[in-house]
């Protein structure tokens, strides 16, 4: 039995026609049909945060949603930090800064969950984070490497110099 839909995502403001079985998840329709292969598969049941990318901006595992379900959300995936040029995003600079990265197979799930956290909450004018709220937000996620320290550093340092410097991100 085919169940096939033809939808169209719209991933790091670029919009993409894809035939997809309904089954199929956003995190294999981004790596296999899309070729954007930095949302990594982990553990592929929503425990590890590897796959994380933003759906609307908002922090979210790809492995837990269809791709039918994506369609008509504004996507971001890892790729879409760096500026054109290849110059990385102050958040990306701060988690090379901070040795924030081992293996790196991580690294990606932890840059948009941060990234998502960040612009929230830019959004609402909160203040300079502390240590434990950050500690709280990598939580979500798992690093085999175990280098959860070097990564709060890297958030609470993107965190503070964005507010010093507001609406420099890169
Ligand atoms: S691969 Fe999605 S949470 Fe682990
Ligand atoms: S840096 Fe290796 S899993 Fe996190």
């Amino acid at each position: 039995m085919h169940d096939r839909h033809l939808i169209t995502l719209t991933v790091n403001d670029e919009e993409h026609e894809v035939v997809v079985e309904a089954r199929r998840t956003l995190l294999d329709v981004l790596r296999h049909d899309l070729r954007l292969t930095g949302a990594h598969a982990g553990c592929e049941h929503g425990v590890c945060g590897a796959c994380t990318v933003l759906v609307d901006g908002a922090p979210a595992r790809a492995c837990l949603l269809f791709a039918v379900q994506a369609e008509g959300s504004a996507l971001h995936t890892v790729e879409s930090l760096a500026a054109p040029s290849g110059e990385l995003s102050d958040l990306q600079q701060a988690f090379s800064r901070h040795h924030g990265l081992q293996c790196g197979f991580c690294t990606p799930g932890f840059l948009m969950l941060a990234e998502g956290w960040l612009a929230e909450r830019a959004a609402t004018g909160a203040g300079e984070p502390d240590r434990e709220e950050v500690r709280e937000v990598a939580s979500a996620n798992l690093c085999r490497c175990t280098g959860y320290q070097t990564i709060v550093d890297a958030i609470a340092d993107t965190a503070r110099t964005r507010l010093a410097a507001p609406g420099e991100t890169a």
